[in-house]
């Protein structure tokens, strides 16, 4: 790890850890349930068997890791709202409590509307589901928007398409590979009504979470060529063309259910700030006729691209390879694909598994990230804040309890939570991002 200080970020740049609703809260049996909950009880779904009924306990617990995070430093903290609990007696009261905790201690509460857990019954292949989500949008800033100043309408739309409804890998578990697409444009239409009705109830500063990478030709050979653009396409563009520029890549309007043109003008409602979601890059070739794998998830032989291994780096304990430059890539490749219809950017997830509670490999990760951020700002690209995916180890969906991905180790017998070596190195960059004075920048 290099040892130079990491460059100082602009004053008023906003610094937070990331969670979710279904991989934190537990509690299950205090809401109704989600496509989660009907997922994981289908024997053979998530590799250790494990659901997310106790995880952290976060529901009961939320007062220690509140401190966890007064400790740590930092500005902002980006969790998840459960639809299922709101739709359940006195399931907004949790985050009446949560809220007013995270404000007592300094720290913005940042909440994400939708994070993967539908409540069982609804559908993203039903256009009645977007409606749906912006009424829920609207009851959630109702009852917190006093206190809530910035918004997330929706989490990784993309990977809740692909691994959810065209892959199978995760809730509800759908094999449709194209046909799933209908599922992405009715979660944009859905981030498109609730960015009116969070407006309408007078909430500003609202963004999305979008997850992306660069993509990676296997090769110079065109084939391959084709396939990386088939695959940024499918990734990348697929959500970030609509919600940037109200029209969707070449080839896939015409795949999308209803009204398709007057839709995208409600899901291009203009941004106050774009999240992005960075793990890593992908590098893609031309199909080779036999399944592939996608960050431990199988993909099948008949896509028109191929998932190949990125070999000269290290990889965390998911395998996934790490490669802090892509996130500048990215960056700057968003702000020349995009121009000035890129509203300030926020990285709104970025992370990694590993093991121990010496976690000194993360800290090399978290390291490398930030500086590479650095160079991103440095190139011009207009970045507002940053959150490490995760404060708490958690319930990793189908992975269930065996990646670790939290700044604090949290034992899941005893659900006792112990900060990591990577929460030290977190709490002592920020002090310095500070100037030692021991205070917020606001
Ligand atoms: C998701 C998180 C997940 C993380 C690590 C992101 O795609 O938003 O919920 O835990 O990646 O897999």
């Amino acid at each position: 790890m290099a040892t130079d200080p990491i460059p100082r970020f602009p004053d008023g740049f906003l610094w937070g850890v990331s969670t979710s609703a279904h991989q934190i809260e537990g509690a299950a049996e205090l809401r109704g349930p989600s496509v989660w909950d009907v997922f994981t009880a289908e024997p053979g779904r998530v590799k250790d068997g494990s659901t997310a009924a106790v995880a952290c306990d976060h529901y009961h617990r939320y007062r220690e890791d509140v401190a966890l995070l007064a400790d740590l430093g930092v500005d902002a903290y980006r969790f998840s709202v459960s639809w299922p609990r709101v739709d359940s007696p006195g399931g907004l009261d949790f985050y009446d409590r949560l809220v007013d905790a995270l404000c007592a201690a300094g720290i913005r509460p940042v909440p994400t509307l939708f994070h993967w857990d539908l409540p069982a019954g609804l559908d993203w292949l039903e256009r009645d589901t977007a409606a749906r989500f912006a009424q829920y949008a609207a009851r959630v800033a109702d009852r917190l928007g006093d206190r809530v100043g910035t918004w997330i309408t929706l989490n990784e739309p993309a990977e809740h398409t692909l691994l959810g409804h065209a892959l199978g890998t995760h809730a509800p578990g759908r094999t449709l590979l194209f046909d799933a697409l209908p599922v992405a444009h009715h979660q944009l239409l859905a981030h498109g009504l609730a960015v009116r009705a969070l407006r309408a109830a007078g909430a500003g500063d609202i963004g999305i979470a979008n997850s992306h990478g660069p993509a990676w030709a296997a090769s110079g050979d065109p084939a391959d060529r084709r396939a990386a653009d088939f695959y940024d396409v499918l990734l990348n563009r697929l959500f970030a063309d609509p919600l940037l520029t109200g029209r969707y890549p070449d080839g896939i309007g015409e795949l999308m259910p209803g009204d398709v043109e007057a839709d995208l003008e409600i899901v291009a409602e203009p941004l106050d700030w774009y999240g992005v979601n960075y793990y890593a890059p992908a590098r893609v070739g031309a199909p080779r006729g036999v399944d592939t794998e996608w960050g431990g998830v199988p993909l099948p032989a008949e896509l028109p691209f191929s998932v190949r291994r990125i070999e000269d780096r290290p990889l965390t304990d998911f395998g996934w390879p790490v490669v802090p430059e892509g996130l500048t890539e990215l960056l700057t490749g968003f702000r020349d694909r995009y121009g000035d219809r890129l509203p300030p950017v926020m990285i709104t997830e970025n992370g990694c598994s590993y093991e121990g509670l010496d976690d000194q490999d993360r800290v090399t990760y978290l390291d490398g990230h930030v500086r590479a951020l650095h160079r991103a700002l440095r190139a011009g690209v207009d970045v507002r804040g940053y959150f490490v995916w995760s404060l708490l180890d958690n319930f990793e969906w189908a992975e269930g309890y065996a990646r670790r991905f939290g700044l604090v180790h949290v034992d899941f017998a005893t659900l006792e939570r112990t900060p990591k070596a990577s929460y030290g190195w977190f709490r002592d960059m920020l002090r310095e991002q500070r100037g030692q004075r021991g205070h917020r920048l606001r």
